[in-house]
This record gives C-alpha cells, sequence and structure tokens, in this order.
C-alpha cells in the first residue's frame, strides 16, 4: 500500500508554475492512498497528470481549481473520506479552471470510479468548459443524511456540450459508454443497510463495504467503511486485548493490529507511534513517547509529562543571574529543571538598571510543576506578602549536582517567611543546607534533615530563625494528624508520615471504610478508594477489601467470573470470536450458546438474539445470505 500525506495549501500557489506542477509530481507519483487532502491547482494546460491514476482514496478532501488543464485522470478515485472539508463544507470542490482569455479549460471530470464521499458535499461551479458534470447524479455518491445546501454542482457548462452515450441513461462522466455513472445507492433494494451491486435484496453490500461492491461478502467491498484488514472490510481492528472467557479478562492479544487511517497493520510504519491502538504521527500532549518491546507508544503522564529545562547558569539561561520576569515564562511545565533555581532582589523586585520588571508573584506559581532541581536552590529574595515555599510542593529532590558554595540549599533572611512547606521534598542528594536569618520561619525544628541527605559528608547551618519555643507558644505546631517525624508547615499536608492513616498526601484520623462519598479500604497506613464497581454498602458493612473489580464486597451493576461489571460481555472480542453472555436473575453473567452469534437471554440456543442487519460481521458465513 502506497500512502503519502497530501497537503493543506487552499489556493496558495508557487509563483513559479514549472515547480507547482514538479511539487504535484511528487506528492502523488505512484501514491494509492492519500492521507489528508489531495490539492491540484494552478496546473497548466499542457502537463501530463497521468500519475494521478494511481490515487484510490483521500480520506480529507479533493481540491481542484484555477487550472487550465483539459482532462482531471483520478480514474481510479473510488472515495473520498471527507475528515478534513474544504471551506468546511465540500468534500470535493472543483471551481475556476478555466484560462480567463484563452481557450483553454477544465473539459472532462475522469472520475469514473468515485462511488463515495462519506462526509461533506461537493462544489462545482464556474468551469466555462466543464461538460457532463451537471449530468451526474451526486445524490448517489454523497452520503446520507443528503445536505441539500452542501452541494452545489452548476450548469453553466459551455454551450457545446455532447449528451451521454445512449447506454449510459442520461447520466456519465464523459462522451463514450465507458464513462457511464455507475450507480450503487440509489438503484437498490430498500432492505439494503447502504449499498449494493444490483436491485435486488440479495444484492445488498456487506455494511461494511463503501463505494459499491462486487458481491456479498466483506472481501466484496470496493473500498471500506471504517477498516481494511488484509482485504476484508471491518467494524474495528483485531483489538489489542481480547476477553478470556475462563479467566474473565481482557488480556493481550498477539494478533492485535493497530489503525493506520482506513487500515489494520501490523505495525505502525516507520516515524509512527502507537497511541491506544492507532497509529499516530505524534503523542497528544496529555501521554509521553516510551519504547516498551521496541515498539514507540504513547503513555498517560501522571499529572503532567516530564519535560527537562534549563536553570539558571545552564543552557539558554547561562548568562541569567536570576530567576526574574524576563525568564520565568521558561520555566512552564517544567518538572525537572537541569541547574539551579536562584532568586535574588534584582529579580523578584525588578531590575531598573536592565529594566527588568518586578516579577508578579502569581507567576511564581509555575514551579508547581517542579520535581526535580539537579542543581542547588538559592532563595535570598521572596515576594514579602507570601509568607512559605509552597510553589515548590512537588520539588522532590535536589540534586546538588552544582553547589553554590558547598550548599544546595540555601534560605537566608527572608522575614515574611513562616514555614517552608516543601511538603514533597525527600531528597537532598548532595551538598549542604544553610537556613538562617529568618526571623518568623517556625516548623524548621521539627525536621531530622539528616533523613533527607545521601551521603554522610553533607553539613547542616540552621540558625537565627525563630525560637521554637516562641513558635510552639504561638501555636505554630505539627497537626495533630503528624507523627513525631515533624512537619513542614501548619496543616495536615505538611507532615512527614501520618500519626494514623493517610489518603494521598493528606493525614487522617481513619478511612471512609462504613460511610463518605467514596468508600474505601485499608492498605497498612493507607487509605485506598474500592473500585467503582463495588456496590456502596450501608448497615456497618465494609464496601470491598481489596484494589479492584473483583474485592468487592457486592457488585453494583453485574458479576462476570470473580469481576464485578458495568454489563455482561455483550460482543466482546475474544481470541477467536466474539463473546456473548446473558445474566441470570442474580445478576451474574454466564456464557450464550455457541450458536448465539449475536447474544442471547438464557443459556440455550432458543435463547439467542437476532438483529435484522444482513450480513453483520458477527454472523456465520451460513447465515449471511
Ligand atoms: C474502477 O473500478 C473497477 C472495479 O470496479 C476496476 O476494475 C477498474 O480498474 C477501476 N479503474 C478504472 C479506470 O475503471
Ligand atoms: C445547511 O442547512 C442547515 C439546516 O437547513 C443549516 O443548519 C446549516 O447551517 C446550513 N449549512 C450551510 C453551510 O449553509
Ligand atoms: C453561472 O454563470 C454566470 C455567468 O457567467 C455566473 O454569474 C454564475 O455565478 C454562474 N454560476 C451559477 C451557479 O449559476
Ligand atoms: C485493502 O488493502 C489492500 C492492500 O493492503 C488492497 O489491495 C485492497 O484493494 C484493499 N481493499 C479495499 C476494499 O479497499
Ligand atoms: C503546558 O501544559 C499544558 C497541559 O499539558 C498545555 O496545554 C500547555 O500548552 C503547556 N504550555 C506550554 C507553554 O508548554
Ligand atoms: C501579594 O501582593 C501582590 C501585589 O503586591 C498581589 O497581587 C498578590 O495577590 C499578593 N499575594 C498574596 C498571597 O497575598
Ligand atoms: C535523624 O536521622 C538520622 C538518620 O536517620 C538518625 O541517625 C538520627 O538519630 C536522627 N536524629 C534525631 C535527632 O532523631
Ligand atoms: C520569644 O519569646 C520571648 C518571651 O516568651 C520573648 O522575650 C522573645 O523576644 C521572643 N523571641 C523572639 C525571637 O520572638
Amino acid at each position: 500500500q502506497s500512502v503519502c500525506a497530501g497537503t493543506e495549501n487552499k489556493l496558495s500557489s508557487l509563483s513559479d508554475l514549472e515547480q507547482q506542477y514538479r511539487a504535484l509530481r511528487k506528492y502523488y507519483e505512484n501514491c494509492e492512498v492519500v492521507m489528508g487532502n489531495l490539492e491540484i491547482t494552478s496546473i497548466e494546460h499542457n502537463r501530463d497528470l497521468s500519475f494521478l491514476r494511481s490515487v484510490r482514496e483521500v480520506t480529507g478532501y479533493v481540491l481542484v481549481a484555477l487550472n487550465q488543464f483539459r482532462y482531471l485522470p483520478l480514474e481510479n478515485l473510488r472515495i473520498i473520506r471527507g475528515t478534513k472539508l474544504y471551506e468546511d463544507r465540500y468534500a470535493l470542490a472543483i471551481f475556476l479552471n478555466y484560462r480567463k482569455d484563452g481557450n483553454f479549460g477544465l473539459q472532462e471530470l475522469g472520475l469514473k470510479n468515485l462511488t463515495e464521499i462519506l462526509n461533506g458535499g461537493v462544489y462545482v461551479d464556474q468551469n466555462k468548459f466543464l461538460c457532463y458534470a451537471d449530468t451526474i447524479h451526486w445524490q448517489d455518491i454523497v452520503r446520507n443524511p443528503w445536505p441539500s445546501n452542501l452541494t452545489l454542482v452548476s450548469t453553466n457548462g459551455s454551450s457545446g456540450c455532447g449528451r451521454c452515450h445512449k447506454s449510459c441513461t442520461g447520466r456519465c462522466w464523459g462522451p463514450t459508454e465507458n464513462h457511464c455513472q455507475t450507480l450503487t445507492r440509489t438503484v437498490c433494494a430498500e432492505q439494503c443497510d447502504g449499498r449494493c451491486y444490483g436491485p435486488y435484496v440479495s444484492d445488498c453490500c456487506h455494511r461494511e463495504c463503501a463505494g459499491g461492491c462486487s458481491g456479498p461478502k466483506d472481501t466484496d467491498c470496493f473500498a471500506c467503511m471504517n477498516f481494511n484488514d488484509s482485504g476484508a472490510c471491518v467494524t474495528q481492528c483485531p483489538q489489542t486485548f481480547v476477553y478470556n472467557p475462563t479467566t474473565f479478562q481482557l488480556e493481550h492479544n498477539f494478533n492485535a493490529k493497530y489503525t493506520y487511517g482506513a487500515f489494520c497493520v501490523k505495525k505502525c510504519p516507520h516515524n509512527f507511534v502507537v497511541d491506544s491502538s492507532s497509529c499516530v504521527r505524534a503523542c497528544p500532549s496529555s501521554k509521553m513517547e516510551v519504547e516498551e518491546n521496541g515498539i514507540k507508544m504513547c503513555k498517560p503522564c501522571t499529572d503532567i509529562c516530564p519535560k527537562a529545562c534549563d536553570g539558571i547558569g545552564t543552557g539558554s539561561l547561562m548568562s541569567a543571574q536570576t530567576v526574574d520576569s524576563s525568564n520565568i515564562d521558561k520555566f512552564i511545565n517544567c518538572t525537572k529543571i537541569n541547574g539551579n533555581l536562584i532568586f535574588l532582589v534584582t529579580g523578584i523586585h525588578g531590575d531598573p538598571y536592565n529594566a527588568i520588571e518586578a516579577i508578579d508573584p502569581e507567576k511564581l506559581n509555575v514551579f508547581r510543576t517542579v520535581r526535580e532541581i539537579t542543581g542547588f536552590l538559592n532563595i535570598q529574595s521572596w515576594p514579602p506578602n507570601m509568607t512559605d515555599f509552597s510553589v515548590f510542593s512537588n520539588l522532590v529532590t535536589i540534586g546538588g549536582r552544582v553547589l553554590y558554595s558547598g550548599l544546595s540549599l540555601l534560605i537566608l533572611k527572608q522575614q515574611g517567611i513562616t514555614s517552608l512547606q516543601f511538603q514533597s521534598l525527600k531528597e537532598i542528594s548532595a551538598g549542604n543546607i544553610y537556613i538562617t536569618d529568618n526571623s518568623n520561619l517556625c516548623y524548621y525544628h521539627t525536621i531530622n534533615w539528616t533523613t533527607l541527605f545521601s551521603t554522610i559528608n553533607q553539613r547542616i547551618v540552621i540558625r537565627d530563625n525563630r525560637k521554637a519555643e516562641n513558635c510552639t507558644a504561638e501555636g505554630m505546631v505539627c497537626n495533630h494528624l503528624c507523627s513525631s517525624d515533624g512537619c513542614w508547615g501548619p496543616g495536615p499536608d505538611q507532615c512527614l508520615s501520618c500519626r494514623r492513616f493517610s489518603r494521598g498526601r493528606i493525614c487522617i484520623e481513619s478511612c471512609n471504610l462504613y460511610d463518605g462519598e467514596f468508600r474505601e479500604f485499608e492498605n497498612d497506613s493507607i487509605c485506598v478508594e474500592c473500585d467503582p464497581q463495588c456496590e456502596k454498602m450501608e448497615d456497618g458493612l465494609l464496601t470491598c477489601h481489596g484494589p479492584g473489580p473483583d474485592n468487592c464486597t457486592k457488585c453494583s451493576h453485574f458479576k462476570d467470573g470473580p469481576n464485578c461489571v458495568e454489563k455482561c460481555p455483550d460482543g466482546l472480542q475474544g481470541a477467536n470470536s466474539f463473546i456473548f453472555k446473558y445474566a441470570d436473575p442474580d445478576r451474574e453473567c454466564h456464557p450464550c450458546h455457541p450458536n448465539c452469534t449475536q447474544g442471547c437471554n438464557g443459556p440455550t440456543s432458543h435463547d439467542c438474539i437476532y438483529y435484522p442487519w444482513t450480513g453483520h460481521s458477527t454472523l456465520p458465513q451460513h447465515a449471511r445470505t
């Protein structure tokens, strides 16, 4: 399968028409599937366009405008999917294809095989010499519901147009009997759910077909409505996970395929990554690219995706002295600072000599995403009305790979600070600590700083802050839910560890075992939420006794094997077949009889459910006709 990317230039073109033609040829020569838009604009009358014959599918729109050639040789184009539309409306737009001061212009559309436009309308106007386009039955090509205001095909053809060949019953793309329009929808029996290859009920195409077919099977389609899986049209590609009826669980499927445009592929093409089960060019912003077993995949980031940034004195901030209003935006979304963070008075309050404005204190919140500083943290200035460093609430590690006079953490003369609030800080890997002359700082003395160190020769200098007894006298003490390990500030979220239980970062008295909106179980001293499929219990009963849907006391909906589930398996893909189950009066799921291919209400073959769709993909072969 030869795939090319297409373009999105609209009507803009290169000023050099030779270049314009060469670019077109380079894009589409030997291309069968255009994953994007096919735009043919500003091509002169004498150009050879026969290379366009290779194109069979276009996923976006087709634009043909401002050209002077006589014939459009897209003879093998079968389907335009219209996933992108020209002017948000048109899947096919053909206009202004003639030369104002001459006799050249588009006369014939060679779109003989075009039988399907899945989304969007058609616009054909101001083609002075164009013939036959107004004979085409566009309703047969464009999908329902018929968008009447979305299709404009002017009858403004040249006055000298011939007629269709008499075998074409008035509808054709050109003059001969080879140019008749093939109708594949408006001629079908009412029972057909889509297209057909003849007028009878028995001539319906498979419902996964697009554009028509040569027979009733999913392998007889001209094009696929959804996905082409090695020649068969399918609703979805073989899934990454399949249901194992003996373990009642989804398991990895070794026959899985990924969707690549409208195709199922075993491997994504070079330069593509797997996002859930699709091949994509780049991961969405909430995911990061990782390689697993040689496959590049997108994985959801916890909270925020990792992003490493230069610190003060490194890379792009090599010559900076301090975080200031001119560079603070460089720290947006950073999780790791390669280098140091330094806050000096010239940054916080501004530096008139260098025309640097004071920092808006709100902006310091950019540091909330930072988890690691590889160098040192040096705070010698801070906005006067901010009483803590809670903007570093996610800071886990200070690396100390670069030191400032032997220091990796320096907090000096901050009279407004009452607590540090480094609530996530777990490690200071190297370097000494210097916290002095912060006359209002409390809580610092409750912490055993040595536990943060990685090496034995790290030193602590903490002096001339607020006296411990004065803090205690004013109630500046750790929350009663904190353990004796101390705290970074007031409140149950600033404890180094909890006296009783924890939920996330917060210390609590007890878990929500028997009440509360979300019920929990106790895992050592951590409160963990029960699975959402567990029924919320009352009257002193536990809702669950462990994680996952197999640890519920009672299911909130149905039970499949040991697991509580939203509904019984209803056409879940299994390794070799689709799995259907029914629920008994106790709301437990049981397998349908093997003969039931669309579901059931009970255990026997008499309980099978049938849907009146011809050629449903899960119907066995003999039931298809
Ligand atoms: C059009 O489709 C038919 C199959 O329906 C195929 O045989 C033919 O080669 C295609 N191309 C042209 C130019 O007719
Ligand atoms: C087409 O008509 C529908 C309803 O008649 C209207 O909502 C829609 O905006 C129209 N679209 C255009 C492109 O005019
Ligand atoms: C047809 O041609 C006339 C005159 O050239 C023009 O004004 C008009 O916009 C054209 N299109 C349609 C749809 O009539
Ligand atoms: C499906 O893809 C194969 C190539 O992988 C191609 O030969 C075949 O024509 C396609 N079938 C349909 C119905 O698009
Ligand atoms: C920061 O991350 C958010 C969410 O992921 C994203 O929307 C935003 O564009 C990012 N901003 C910058 C400057 O990277
Ligand atoms: C600190 O003061 C600035 C203005 O000087 C104000 O915008 C900001 O909201 C204040 N912050 C706090 C935490 O009070
Ligand atoms: C602090 O922690 C270190 C290492 O965990 C330990 O050796 C030391 O005794 C502790 N100091 C105090 C005062 O608890
Ligand atoms: C601490 O409190 C004592 C009295 O309780 C007071 O004399 C002293 O000035 C206070 N010191 C500081 C640094 O606030």
